[in-house]
């Protein structure tokens, strides 16, 4: 069959890989991808909120099958727009509706519903500027650090996490009434600090079965040591040494069970994948408990690019599965090795960022994956810069220290001007493999 993936960074070059390895699939076009893509299948110029020009190529080309890569699409309803169409609505789309997508495209929805359905969260409280005044009593009654976040999509920069008291009731004032976050801040979900490690756990579900892909983690800050700006992702680990056995079931029935029967109980329908951003908590008998930070209604990345490597099923015959609802009629085979993934980012990023810098040194890389991100050939034909994360190196290894090392050979290999990557991804989680 023929399948269009939509996106175009490194979480799609590590799909359309894997889609592209499948017996089902003979044609992949990626929408509009990157130069990375074009070794897997067609890029194809198209913006993925143009539903219009989507569904005009999918039905011109008889594709069969949609992945969604990113959360834009799905929260702007491109789900919804398949189905209301004759012509579309039996096309395999893999995201879920619109409402299903509010768990990402609205923090209080999330909240909301995790309180509903007894998932384990921080507690919350969500203010409007007409409770500018209540929202900042609130912040009165809690102890620092203070955690504010934005309720819409703010592009990752909808969380604030503060020390000062003071400083939360002004940045609260600045997100309700001076729409510091534009739209994404009209609404602002006050909430309990958390302190724990942060994890990521995804689940492909058909709306009634499920399968728990492996866990992965993900570092988001700029400089090594997790300090420095926020950014994308500048690398994964998969799987997380810590969430063993006792913790996966935990998560599986207290997260991912209640989430999919409250997605029914709501009657939202949900075919696709839900991530799951956890904090693991220490109690006081010293196990760890996970609490449920974020949903996305999506793959992350760069977790896609230490978790795809992994799953050695079919991906295609897995989302076939999922449209149809017969997702427990089929294996998930997962290959025992560490994936560990290191982000390359162009000069000046996360801040405003060089573009156009010639890559070089590919051919040299040995023993990895190589996902691209934001990469373009340019005019003379040769690689180049053209986002803020530009590559990603994933090797697979039978440790973790096996699989970092070999990822960072290779991103050594790769050149251009201002090019960056953190040299400790993962280092946290030695000590855990060393007790495992
Ligand atoms: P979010 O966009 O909700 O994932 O939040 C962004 C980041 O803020 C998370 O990845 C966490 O590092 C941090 N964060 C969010 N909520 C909390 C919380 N309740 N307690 C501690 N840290 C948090
Ligand atoms: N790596 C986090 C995300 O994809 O949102």
């Amino acid at each position: 069959m023929k399948v269009l993936l939509l996106g175009s960074g490194g979480r799609e070059h590590a799909m359309a890989a894997k889609i592209a390895q499948s017996k089902l699939c003979d044609t992949l076009y990626i929408a509009p991808g990157n130069a990375g893509t074009s070794a897997c299948g067609v890029n194809i110029n198209m913006k993925v909120t143009d539903f219009n020009a989507i569904g005009k190529f999918v039905i011109a080309n008889e594709v069969k099958m949609v992945v969604v890569g990113p959360e834009a699409p799905l929260v702007a309803g491109i789900t919804d727009y398949f189905a209301e169409d004759s012509a579309l609505k039996n096309v395999m789309i893999i995201g879920p509706t619109a409402q299903g997508a509010q768990l990402e495209g609205s923090k209080d929805f999330a909240k909301e519903f995790m309180n509903k359905y007894g998932i384990p969260t921080a507690s919350h409280r969500t203010f409007t500027e007409q409770t500018l005044k209540e929202g900042q009593k609130y912040l009165e009654t809690l102890n620092a650090p203070y955690v504010l976040k934005a309720d819409g999509l703010a592009a990752g920069k909808g969380v604030l996490i503060l020390d000062d008291l003071q400083e939360a009731k002004n940045e609260l004032k600045q997100m309700l009434s001076d729409a510091k976050f534009g739209e994404a801040s009209n609404r602002v979900v006050i909430e309990q600090y958390l302190s724990g490690i942060e994890l990521s756990v995804f689940v492909l579900t058909d709306g009634k079965h499920y399968k728990i892909l492996p866990s992965a983690k993900d570092y988001k800050r700029i400089g090594e040591g997790d300090t420095g700006l926020n950014t994308g992702g500048m690398g994964s680990v998969s799987p997380v040494p810590f969430a063993d056995k006792a913790f996966m079931q935990k998560v599986e029935q207290r997260i991912v069970i209640p989430t999919i029967k409250g997605l029914q109980k709501e009657n939202i329908q949900y075919k696709g994948f839900i991530f799951l951003g956890l904090m693991a908590v220490k109690n006081e008998e010293g196990e760890l408990e996970p609490y449920v930070i974020e949903y996305n209604v999506r793959m992350g990345d760069p977790e896609t690019e230490s978790v795809f490597p992994r799953i050695k099923s079919d991906v295609v015959e897995l989302f076939e599965a999922t449209w149809d609802g017969t997702l427990n009629q089929l294996p998930l085979d997962i290959d025992n090795h560490t994936a560990a993934c290191v982000m390359l980012t162009a000069h000046g990023y996360p801040e405003s960022y060089r573009k156009g810098d010639v890559i070089r040194g590919l051919e040299d890389v040995k023993g990895s994956l190589v996902f691209h991100a934001g990469t373009q050939i340019n005019s003379k034909g040769e690689l180049a810069t053209s986002g803020g994360r530009v590559i990603c190196v994933t090797s697979l290894s039978d440790t973790l220290p096996g699989a970092l090392l070999n990822s960072l050979q290779n991103a050594e290999r790769i050149k251009w001007s201002g090019r960056y990557y953190r040299r400790d991804i993962g280092q946290d989680l030695l000590k855990f493999t060393l007790n495992s």
